[in-house]
């Protein structure tokens, strides 16, 4: 059985240059068993004929929102709700931006807008217009909605320039395809707010205290999710790593800006992990100016941060009626992992809670893989043994998922 049967794709493809793999994907799409409907934009057709399309998936291609074949039905109407999936590939900075703002001006965009399906878009351009602030502004505002983004590769662009911006291979993108329609979905629907990375608390301008979080784990739990079907929201402190596509990122530093962040987003969401390492101190005085060398010793006061996981837990105590997040924290130990995290768990109020024993080797801190113990109300959930990092966070997600579902 082909992977793709019985299922309806709507391709669009915009004007850029990389069109012509279009074909490439629409083949192996219709090879896959899937039935594709092409529509392209007027710029798309100075590029690649709607004739190869039409004779690769076997349709007639849709280019005129106004050219209405069949009475029966309003084609744009139609092929939205017929569809499982909708790709975008090419997706030129045009065409993003106009699905970020609700942009309906041709039969791709209006299709796109009446469409429910799942949406994967696949953008080609420049390096600099994909590094321009108003594509990572509408990029991210389309990662926010569930829109998900098989980012483009690095290489010779056809502008001439070497950077990112070329179509990720019509493979890779028929590949992500297929696992959207046919993967494990059990976070489908679901708004989840993950947390990354190190805090940052300022000294002076030019000092700080952090921690060697590296927003591996973190990533990790908001990528699964992603693919797993949620809309995913990373707020995210110091990290040296590159966040996951098709989610929602949101930069923070310290304790108190995630401390903010966070409960902003409360009432909003289904689930919120704590995988960052927050700090539970920072300088009482934060300094404008750099702070001189002078005597032998310098003393430094700290003051209580807010314990954001704990006042999860007590919003969820005051918001009854509310959308209560299912709410996940990590434990970083060396040591006792059962006793502390189990005592966290019921301090913090958490429905789950992951140790894992930063001093062993693999695990914690910096690493591609980890080793975690999951702790419910009831005691030790499971041990995950030595993994990557991405598979203990969809573990995470399948044990929470249950849980989220029982309630
Ligand atoms: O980022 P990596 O390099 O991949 O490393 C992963 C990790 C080791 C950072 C991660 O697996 C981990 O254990 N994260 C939690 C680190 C931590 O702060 O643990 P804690 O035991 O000090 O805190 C317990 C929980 O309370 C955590 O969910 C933490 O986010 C939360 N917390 C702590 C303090 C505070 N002020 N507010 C909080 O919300």
């Amino acid at each position: 059985m082909k992977p793709l049967t019985g299922k309806t794709i709507v391709l669009g493809i915009s004007g850029g240059i990389a069109a012509y793999k279009a074909a490439t994907l629409c083949s192996r799409l219709v090879s896959w068993g899937a039935s594709v409907r092409v529509i392209m934009t007027e710029g798309a057709t100075r590029f690649i004929t709607p004739l190869t399309l039409q004779t690769l998936s076997r349709h007639p291609v849709a280019t005129d929102v106004f050219d209405e074949r069949d009475a029966a039905v309003v084609q744009h109407i139609d092929w939205a709700d017929a569809a499982d999936l909708v790709i975008v590939a090419p997706a030129t900075a045009n065409v993003i931006g106009k699905m970020a703002n609700g942009i309906a001006d041709d039969m791709l965009t209006t299709t796109l807008l009446a469409a429910t399906a799942p949406i994967i878009v696949a953008p080609a351009m420049n390096v600099h217009m994909w590094e321009h602030p108003a594509v990572i502004e509408n990029v991210n505002k389309l990662a926010a909605r569930g829109v998900r983004f098989v980012e483009p590769g690095t290489g010779q662009l056809a502008c001439g320039y070497v950077g990112k911006g070329r179509l990720a291979e019509p493979e890779e993108i028929a590949e992500a395809a297929a696992a959207w329609l046919t993967g494990p979905r059990p976070l489908a629907g679901r708004k989840v707010l993950v947390t990354a990375g190190g805090t940052v608390e300022r000294i002076d301008p030019v000092r700080y205290i952090t921690n060697d979080s590296s927003g591996k784990m973190g990533f990790a739990l908001a990528e699964a999710a992603r693919d797993y079907g949620a809309e995913v929201t990373l707020i995210c402190a110091k990290t040296d790593e590159k966040p996951p596509g098709g989610v929602e990122v949101v930069r923070v530093q310290s304790a108190a800006d995630m401390h903010e962040a966070v409960l902003r987003r409360l009432g909003a969401v289904d689930a919120v992990v704590k995988a960052a390492a927050v700090a539970d101190y920072r300088p009482a005085v934060r300094h404008d100016a750099k702070i001189k060398k002078s005597g032998e010793t310098l003393t430094l006061e700290l003051v209580r941060n807010p314990d954001i996981l704990q006042a999860i837990g007590e919003w969820k105590e005051a918001h009854p009626g509310e959308r209560a997040p299912f709410t996940i924290g990590f434990a970083a130990e060396t040591g006792d992992l059962e006793k502390y995290a189990t005592d966290k768990l019921a301090r913090k109020k958490c429905d789950l809670i992951v140790a894992n024993d930063v001093s062993q080797p693999g695990a914690g801190f910096g690493t591609d893989t980890n080793i975690a113990s999951v702790f419910g109300p009831e005691g030790l959930v499971e041990s995950i043994p030595l993994s990557a990092k991405r598979q203990v966070a969809e573990r995470i997600w399948q044990l929470a998922a249950e849980r989220m579902n029982r309630a």
